[in-house]
């Protein structure tokens, strides 16, 4: 069998070209629904994606067949062949790109794509069971500014270890996500493109919404566009936060400043929630209620982590005000220094840009002992006892 990728009226055309190869033709409207047809079909080894799919929806997916099924061939159609397009799609893995109206090549490809599958066919899958069971990590706090964004983006950096890792990091500041800035990652893919998945998100389709950022590390970005942020329903998130620690071995969740229903279902997916406070009345005030709140809310203690930005401050509290305050242990103390907005403005993470300045080794300190340390700690996933 083949599958056919276009949702173009051409289809029809198409199918019969691909037919030519001998084969029965499966039409797919979508790329998820491409990855959907596969999964169920372990021996499919050819899909060809139409002229009218977006040709970095196209990229992305041959890259994630590459890894994930590699006896799958993958040929693409497009309206006019130009260089760009074919050195692009051959780094992707793309088996051969075919001018859209040109069946008798289209029919060639198809053929030789799959004696190529014929010949490689016997390499390993990868099972099930050898998904990675990833831990999730959730930066909050209730106050803005507080540098939720800054720890996040650092502590995925620092995961990531140049790529040792994977690390996926996640903008749930659906409003004003600006994860996409600190890592100069251009938002051509957001969250709100997984919208038409909702529903049936997998690890394909879900591949489709991220953006690489740095080796090892991938982001699933806030969505760009006025009026976006509400048309994400908390849904999505807890069914991103599933999907995702099957591919990572982090998640790490940024989130706005505010208790939101999708906060809610971050902190149910999450292993470990850090709380993130500055040395100031209002900002220990709202961690205080954070944490009343999130017992109240049943979650586990000691998946909890509370760490101190800013932390040399000097205001007026001593750490005996701040912990009588915060009732527990504060796991880090990042210090404050105007090489982190510096580092922002460049778009390159300060634990990237400059590892050993004193905030990247607090950071790294923190990710050494209480992330990627504790794995009895954090083995469970947090739940709360009613919903
Ligand atoms: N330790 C720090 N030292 C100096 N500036 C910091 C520090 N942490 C955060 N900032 C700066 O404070 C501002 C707010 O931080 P951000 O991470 O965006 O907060 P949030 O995401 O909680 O709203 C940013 O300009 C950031 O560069
Ligand atoms: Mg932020």
């Amino acid at each position: 069998m083949t599958i056919l990728c276009d949702p173009a009226a051409r289809a029809g055309q198409l199918s019969h070209a691909v037919g030519v190869v001998g084969s029965d033709v499966v039409t797919a409207a979508t790329l998820a629904e491409t990855g959907r047809l596969l999964a169920a079909d372990p021996a499919e080894l050819l899909v060809v994606i139409g002229a009218a799919v977006d040709l970095n929806e196209a990229l992305v997916f041959a890259e994630t067949m590459r890894v994930e099924r590699p006896t799958v061939g993958v040929v693409l159609l497009r309206e006019v062949l130009d260089v760009v397009v074919l050195t692009q799609a051959l780094r992707a893995g793309v088996r051969e790109v075919v001018a859209r109206d040109d069946l008798p090549s289209l029919a060639d490809a198809c053929a030789r794509s799959r004696a190529l599958s014929a010949q490689v066919t016997g390499v390993p899958q990868p099972h099930a069971d050898e998904r990675k069971h990833g831990q999730v990590i959730t930066v909050f706090s209730a106050k803005g500014g507080c540098g939720k964004t800054t720890l996040a983006v650092n502590l995925a950096a620092v995961l990531a270890a140049g790529g040792a890792r994977s690390v996926c990091l996640v903008d749930l500041d659906l409003a004003f996500g600006d994860v996409g800035i600190c890592l100069r990652a251009e938002p051509v893919r957001t969250i709100v493109h997984g919208l038409g998945m909702l529903g049936h998100l997998d690890v394909t389709g879900t591949s489709s919404l991220l953006t690489a950022c740095r080796p090892g590390l991938s982001a699933l970005l806030a969505p760009v566009e006025p009026g976006d942020a509400e048309r994400i329903p908390a849904t999505l998130v807890s069914e991103l936060l599933e999907v995702l620690p099957t591919m990572f071995d982090f998640v790490v969740v940024d989130t706005p400043s505010a208790f939101s229903e999708h906060v809610l279902a971050a902190m149910d997916a999450s292993h470990h929630h850090v709380l993130l406070t500055t040395p100031d009345v209002p900002a220990l005030k709202n961690l205080r209620v954070t944490l009343d709140m999130l017992d109240l809310l049943s979650y586990a203690h000691d998946i909890r982590s509370v760490v101190l930005n800013r932390s040399d401050s000097k205001v007026g509290l001593s750490m005996d005000d701040i912990e009588r305050v915060v009732r527990s242990d504060i796991r880090a103390h990042v210090p404050s220094s105007r090489d982190v907005p510096i580092s922002v403005n460049k778009g390159n993470p300060i634990v990237l840009d400059l590892p050993k300045h004193s905030v990247s080794e607090a950071i790294a300190r923190f990710a050494r002992e209480h992330v990627l340390t504790e794995p009895a700690v954090i083995a469970a996933k947090s739940k709360r006892w009613f919903r």
